[in-house]
């Protein structure tokens, strides 16, 4: 499955940012907190949410997902099987965050070690020495998390690093735990202010969620809830940086612009006209943009997740670009791709050095995974001629409807699903 991409036309017009896949994903997890409804709205109908969703049914989850309201309706009040056996876990790094609610309610959990994109060795240390110290007995084994706990009790705990999937995991089993837990060095990330609010309205004792210090007392037992996912910062900030490399004119609705801040700030820094007005942003470009330099930081620095979507930004800017991309180790696996499309890119080690070249030229790229795929998109929407982009089974686990967004707002872009052959390069 590949997209066929004409590029050349700058991107005009409006468009509506999804729910936030790295939220919606740990707030399902969540719902296993609870032995009532809880109603998930603007979940976005990606294939990460389906593969959350099939888990969760695989424990015993009973989940129905309205694709077209965006809304999912879940009910745990019957027993739940806490061992996943199910392979699919292992390709979803977001079936990680099942252990913490599964180790409260359960007292047990064992899932496959779960992967997610090819960025970096993706460790677990962190959750396994979490739950360590709330005792729990956690560890690895054969290629599964094995984890079990008499009773969860709360503690001081540090994290050396401040991951978003531990802090997420730890406050979901923290809130369940007997006693106070002090979470320090925490992640700041919105998804994880989101995750808190949902908790706190279903009766958790949380304080001091988006900063690095979470204090989290344990209850006995939490209520159902319905909860409105925050928009989707990566999906959203994605279209923006479409915008600028297409030299356009486009508006993002839904958004939550202090969320996008640091993006904001570097397309400003690079000669982008941007306007924010309540829960909508434009972004507009009409000449060439000025090189720039990023580092990727956890919130409230530069995101990851929009590392690569910029660098193609970079390739056609005028001057040289530094990136440094200190969160993962393997960040950089689109630059092959974006050498055949004619970019002055050279990786070393966690930097990139971009020399911005006058245009880029369609090529046949196939994209890494998630965020490299979408970026290559990107690269062919600002080309010369047409290019194809091949593995977007990626870019399907956190892009709601890509190419009918892109077509709405003036680019030549559809979908090949050619039926049985091999789509990657041979
Ligand atoms: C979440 O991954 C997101 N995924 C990622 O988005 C995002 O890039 C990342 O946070 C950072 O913002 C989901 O929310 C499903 P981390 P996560 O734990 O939780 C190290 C996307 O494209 N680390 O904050 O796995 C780790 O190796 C995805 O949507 C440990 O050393 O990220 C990495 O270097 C990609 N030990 C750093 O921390 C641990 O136990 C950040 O990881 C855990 C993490």
């Amino acid at each position: 499955m590949h997209y066929w991409i004409e590029g050349g036309f700058p991107l005009r017009g409006n468009v509506k940012c999804q729910g936030a896949k790295n939220s919606a994903v740990q707030l399902l997890a969540a719902s296993l907190l609870t032995r009532e409804l809880v109603i998930l709205e603007n979940v976005p109908a990606i294939e990460d949410i389906v593969s959350m969703i099939d888990l969760l049914r695989s424990l015993g989850s009973q989940v129905e997902f309205d694709q077209k309201r965006h809304r999912v309706c879940i009910e745990n009040a019957g027993p739940i099987h806490p061992h996943i056996q199910n392979p699919q876990a292992s390709a979803l790094r977001a079936s990680l965050s099942l252990v913490g609610p599964l180790l409260a309610r359960e007292g047990e959990t064992s899932i496959p070690f779960p992967g997610g994109c090819n960025i970096g060795s993706r460790p677990i240390d962190l959750h396994l020495k979490g739950f360590g110290v709330l005792g729990a007995d956690a560890l690895l084994e054969h290629g599964r998390i094995i984890a079990k706990a008499r009773s969860l009790q709360g503690k001081r705990i540090y994290l050396d690093y401040p991951s978003v999937g531990a802090t997420a995991n730890l406050m979901m089993a923290s809130s369940l735990a007997r006693g106070e837990t002090i979470l320090e060095n925490a992640a700041e990330e919105p998804e994880i202010v989101d995750l808190a609010n949902m908790l706190k309205k279903m009766g958790a004792k949380i304080r001091g969620a988006g900063t690095k210090m979470l204090q989290i007392r344990g209850v006995q037992w939490l209520k159902g809830v319905r909860h409105h996912v925050i928009p989707d910062r990566i999906e959203g900030g994605t279209y923006l940086v479409a915008a600028a490399i297409t030299r356009g004119k486009l508006s993002l609705q839904d958004s939550i612009p202090q969320h996008l801040e640091p993006l904001l700030v570097k397309l400003q820094e690079a000669g982008a006209t941007i306007d924010v007005n309540g829960n909508k942003v434009k972004v507009f470009v009409s000449g060439r943009l000025r090189a720039f330099d990023i580092k990727t930081m956890p919130y409230p620095g530069f995101p990851t997740d929009l590392q690569n979507q910029m660098t193609i930004l970079m390739t056609l800017a005028e001057g040289t670009s530094l990136v440094t991309e200190t969160v993962f180790e393997n960040r950089f696996l689109l630059t092959s791709e974006l050498r055949k499309m004619g970019a002055d890119i050279r990786t070393e080690g966690h930097g990139a050095l971009i020399t911005g070249v006058d245009h880029l030229t369609g090529a046949r790229v196939t994209a890494p995974n998630l965020r490299g795929g979408a970026s290559l998109v990107l690269a062919a929407l600002s080309a010369q001629g047409v290019s194809e982009v091949h593995d977007i089974q990626h870019i399907d686990r956190g892009y709601e409807k890509m190419e009918e967004k892109l077509e709405q707002v003036g680019a030549k872009i559809q979908r090949i699903e050619l039926k049985g052959s091999k789509d990657a390069n041979p």
